[in-house]
């Protein structure tokens, strides 16, 4: 099992190596990006827990320079990106309020990969990536466009089912993805909301 897993993340980090990736991540958001559409050319896309960079590069390559990316994280991004790239150093709970002002008029996709640092504990980590998927679809409520797409990974627990109904409620479509470049046996999935309601 041991030796599975390992040669599933080595396959991943050495294809992000080989293509300059900053992190194996960037294969979820293409998966998602190959099956959904998320990102057009000429996009402003917010990405949040964007350290340590492969999503921002990723999405950057799809907008194209007459896109904007904008990325927010605790931990700074040490690549180079290019200039239609932003990245803020902080917390999203802190930076919530100021969301409109940072990221920007006519937002067409919000992403977040933000994870909780685990502790092992299945109902604390679960309970604090609920609240981090939470904040997330509370920024895209704040910041979004009409016809939107919002996406972001959240480790499956009790709140699982309710966090998905949420999501409904304020896109035309909630669909649940797991990127075959995602770990097997983690909990992690992907919540993807189409077609943004008007607010
Ligand atoms: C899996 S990594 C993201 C990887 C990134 N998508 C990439 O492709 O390079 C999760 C990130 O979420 C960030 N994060 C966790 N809690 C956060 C918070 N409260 N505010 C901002 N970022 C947070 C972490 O610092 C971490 O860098």
């Amino acid at each position: 099992m041991k030796r599975t897993k390992n040669r599933w993340s080595d396959y991943y980090t050495r294809k992000a190596q080989k293509e300059n990736y900053a992190a194996r991540s960037v294969y979820k958001l293409a998966e998602i990006q190959k099956k959904y559409r998320i990102i057009c050319k000429a996009d402003r896309v917010l990405d949040l827990g964007c350290s340590p960079g492969s999503w921002l590069q990723y999405a950057a390559q799809l907008t194209g320079p007459g896109g904007r990316v904008t990325g927010i994280d605790l931990k700074p991004v040490k690549i180079q990106l290019p200039e239609h790239v932003t990245v803020i150093a902080g917390d999203i709970y802190d930076l919530q309020p100021k969301m409109a002002e940072i990221a920007g008029e006519n937002v067409a996709v919000v992403l977040s990969d933000m994870a909780p640092a685990t502790t092992g504990s299945k109902i604390t980590d679960t309970a604090r990536s609920f609240e981090l998927c939470r904040t997330a679809l509370s920024v895209a409520e704040q910041i979004l466009v009409p016809g939107g797409r919002f996406v972001t990974k959240i480790f499956q627990g009790d709140d699982f089912k309710a966090f998905c109904d949420q999501v409904k409620k304020s896109y035309q479509r909630m669909v649940i993805f797991k990127p075959q470049s995602s770990r097997k046996g983690s909990r992690e999935i992907f919540v993807i909301g189409l077609e943004k309601k008007p607010n």
